[in-house]
């Protein structure tokens, strides 16, 4: 079967973040949404289907977890990443950022602190400040290549972890710059770690779509100490562009960390799932690979398109190719504005909503890696992208000529 990606949808009015949250956030409602993290294509039609079918019956009762569900996750990462994995090692959890609260409130206490990479994913440095536990940075390196743009920084992470550092956030692949992590710099990472104690918190929820022919590496999978220092978070949300679901999971093969973790998860109630959501997932990683596969490929030119347009039409601004995912992280600064004058020449200029590349790079102490950047969504028909970018270059010309004219 051939899954239609050109088709547009009509996401207003369906309390869509991406659409009906363009006026609270950016201050008017008339751009074109390409920021919040899920895609405009139509969630694939094997999830709508169960979800359906189970619809058909009139009663929502207190339901049990299908007993299909965790083996359907054993078999799609076995099958999509090579590792085996138990099916005891899994606990359902509504959401990965809800994961990553819970993994905080247990496992860190008063007065310890959590360690991210910046630029990355803003609530790694938002649920830990949020809740009263310091983030500490350590940015990675910029080194200016067109894919793999940054590296982790060893030395200084060696530097800035202390005693009171008791996790490390990591987004594997990376948002907002779609790294694909390599297996030495995750091993190295594992050895930094364990001999500081330091548990990995490998947030794998980009996974299952690598992009041109690179392959993921799970963190747990890269050494004993990444094995047994780790908690991976995945889910099928960003794939199968189901995130209002909330289905995602732990992944935790160290008996240590996962008997308590889990007990203290049941003792709670926070591992009980809404059967919907278990619904959706069942079906996705039981039926899902085709409609991946297509969508990958659709991905891929997208992110062909969006470099070829820029390079040739704008090449003041510089792409980064990502290697996963359906985010694009736009270096800016070659058109000379200052951070806010770039935001509202996105919004104001051209008629876009990006995300504003500052969110992801706060660094402390007033530094921050985002300044100049952009992150484009391009999980879109291609015509909506063509759009998008002819309006970015229009406002380019103009630009142009108005600094023209006033010199
Ligand atoms: C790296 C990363 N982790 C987690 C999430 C959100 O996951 P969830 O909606 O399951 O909390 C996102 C969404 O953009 C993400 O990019």
């Amino acid at each position: 079967m051939m899954y239609n990606f050109d088709k547009i949808i009509d996401r207003n009015g369906t309390n869509a973040v991406k659409t009906d949250m363009l006026k609270a956030n950016f201050g008017r409602p008339d751009l074109i949404p390409l920021w919040v993290a899920d895609m405009d294509f139509e969630t694939p039609p094997f999830i709508i289907n169960a979800l359906k079918n189970r619809l058909e019956h009139p009663v929502l009762g207190y339901t049990v977890t299908s007993p299909a569900y965790f083996p359907s996750v054993v078999k799609w990462m076995k099958d999509r990443h090579g590792w085996d994995i138990k099916q005891e090692w899994l606990s359902f959890v509504p959401g990965v950022v809800h994961g990553i609260a819970l993994i905080l409130e247990y496992f860190v206490k008063k007065g310890d602190k959590v360690v991210i990479q910046p630029p990355v994913y803003h609530p790694f440095r938002l649920v830990p400040q949020n809740t009263g536990i310091e983030a500490v940075y350590n940015p990675l390196r910029y080194n200016g290549a067109s894919e793999s743009c940054y590296e982790m920084d060893f030395e200084q992470l060696e530097k800035v972890l202390d005693d009171r550092c008791k996790v490390l956030l990591l987004s594997n692949p990376h948002n907002p710059a779609g790294i694909v992590w390599k297996r030495e710099s995750l091993q190295r990472l594992a050895e930094i770690c364990a001999k500081r104690n330091v548990l990995v918190v490998s947030d794998e929820i980009h996974s299952d779509l690598t992009l041109f022919g690179n392959k993921h590496v799970p963190y747990a999978t890269v050494s004993d100490e990444a094995r047994s220092g780790s908690i991976t978070l995945h889910a099928p949300s960003k794939t199968f562009n189901m995130a209002g679901m909330n289905s995602s999971f732990f992944i935790i093969p160290n008996d240590e960390l996962r008997v308590p973790f889990y007990n203290h998860l049941k003792a709670n109630e926070h591992n009980s799932a809404p059967f919907l959501s278990v619904i959706a997932a069942e079906a996705a990683f039981t039926c899902g690979n085709e409609w991946r596969e297509q969508l990958v490929e659709y991905l891929e030119d997208n992110v062909r398109f969006v470099a070829q347009f820029i390079e040739r039409e704008i090449p003041k601004i510089k792409t980064v190719i990502p290697q996963a995912s359906f985010l694009m992280w736009l270096d800016c600064r070659g058109l000379g504005l200052r951070h806010k004058e770039l935001v509202d020449f996105f919004v104001n200029k051209a008629g876009l909503a990006l995300n504003d590349g500052e969110i992801f790079g706060v660094c402390g102490e007033g530094r921050n890696s985002g300044t100049g950047f952009m992150r484009l969504n391009i999980g879109c028909p291609r015509s909506v992208l063509e759009k998008a970018l002819l309006k970015l270059k229009g406002a380019f010309i103009s630009s142009i000529d108005s600094t023209a004219q006033r010199e």
